[in-house]
């Protein structure tokens, strides 16, 4: 029996991949995997009536609770962003990828199919975790084969019997997972077009958001979350009640033009609101207890980790050096941070931590313990190299 496991949305793309599986690659067993790392429930129902419906072996796996503690975390840690993305399409991919390896060995197979287009990022990280982790395996993508445009790909599906439902009428195309949905496509495809309000479906606008700002602290330990005023709640719980609060006040819409993996420059929409309060707060935190030095080093390093987080090279022997210094640094990374959210922002009103490498007695304005007097030979010999080379131009 050849089996093939099938990355399984839900969706027109992957569920024509299911016949054509049958019919033109020779799969006699078409076994579908849906992960949820938090997309709506209803794509997830959608997703099984469909397999239903075409008869393949089906999976449901529920990775959120994975997904927040081996993904979202890491990217907190190194305040995982690409070019003002808080990437969160790009590290659920792995996670995808991971999942769908982990059900090939259970049934047995040695192939995969994804829906994954030629023009996008993800075609790279699914078939790098597939590959990596099953280097025989054969991997298809018949999207990225077929170029179909999508009134062929209707006209097949209708051919074949595939229930079509209203979504791929919409003008958009959205990606959701519990860290972020990005909106792409119809008129946001020109650059100067100002995103409508009908895209965001989780965050209030801005200019309905709450008058009144909502202060709360959020603690952490070792560079990860780990309560809200006080209150320990797991990752997940933790995660799910930061979006909350973020929502409310209409706190992580973004709008930006993205180099994607191969060079292509497109305009991406997104939400992203825990995303966007938990690494402020990450941020605050890390600037009270870590040096000049490290800080400015970890802004490198964290740049570094999100060029490899955004290509999907999630098992890179590059990603694991660079989080042995981000998690260094994370040993001192406990402590609280005090977020004020009000009308579409967020942002830090203080910081505490046993780890602070402050001192109000030596900064304060109103004491004598810093001598000041010091401070006279450090600050003659300030720009001294400014000074030779005025010299030596002559002026
Ligand atoms: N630009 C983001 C990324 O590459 C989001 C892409 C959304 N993906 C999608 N298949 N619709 O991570």
């Amino acid at each position: 029996m050849k089996t093939v496991v099938l990355v399984y949305s839900g969706g027109l793309d992957t569920s024509v991949c299911i016949p054509m599986m049958r019919e033109d690659y020779g799969f006699d067993r078409v076994v579908t995997a849906t992960i949820d790392v938090g997309q709506p429930i209803e794509d997830i129902r959608q997703a099984e009536e469909k397999a239903e419906i075409l008869k393949t072996e089906h999976y449901t796996i529920d990775a959120k609770e994975e997904f927040v503690k081996d993904f979202i975390f890491p990217a907190i840690k190194a305040n995982g962003d690409y070019q003002g993305y808080p990437l969160s399409t790009a590290i659920a991919r792995p996670l995808i990828g991971l999942k769908a390896v982990e059900i090939a060995r259970q049934v047995g197979a040695k192939a995969f199919c994804h829906g994954c287009t030629g023009k996008g990022n993800d075609q790279f990280r699914i078939e790098y975790m597939m590959r990596v982790l099953m280097p025989d395996a054969e991997i298809i993508a018949p999207m990225r084969e077929r170029n179909y445009t999508r009134s062929e790909e209707i006209e097949y599906a209708q051919k074949r019997g595939i229930p079509l439902d209203v979504s791929f009428e919409k003008i958009w195309s959205i990606d959701e997972n519990m860290w972020g949905r990005s909106i792409e496509g119809g008129r946001l495809e020109e650059t100067d077009y100002p995103p409508p309000e009908e895209i965001y479906k989780w965050t209030k606008n801005p200019v309905e958001a709450p008058d009144k700002p909502r202060d709360i602290e959020l603690g952490f330990e070792h560079g990860v979350p780990v309560s809200i005023d006080g209150q320990v709640l797991s990752p997940l719980d933790l995660v799910m009640e930061m979006h909350k609060i973020s929502c409310e006040h209409g706190v992580g819409r973004l709008d930006i033009v993205e180099d994607r993996i191969i060079g292509l420059k497109v305009r991406e929409n997104y939400e992203c609101p825990a995303a966007v309060a938990i690494i402020t707060a990450h941020k605050a935190l890390e600037a009270l207890v870590c040096t000049r030095d490290e800080m400015h080093f970890k802004s490198l390093v964290d740049h570094e980790w999100g060029d490899l987080a955004y290509k999907g090279l999630w098992y890179d022997p590059f990603k694991e050096a660079l989080e042995a210094f981000i998690d260094k640094i994370q040993e001192r990374v406990t402590g609280t941070v005090k977020l004020r959210f009000f009308k579409g922002s967020v942002r830090a009103i203080g910081r505490a931590s046993k780890y602070a490498l402050y001192s109000e007695d030596l900064a304060s304005f109103d004491s004598k313990t810093f001598d000041q007097s010091k401070m006279e030979g450090m600050v003659q010999v300030h720009g001294m190299q400014t000074r030779m080379y005025r010299m030596v131009k002559g002026n």
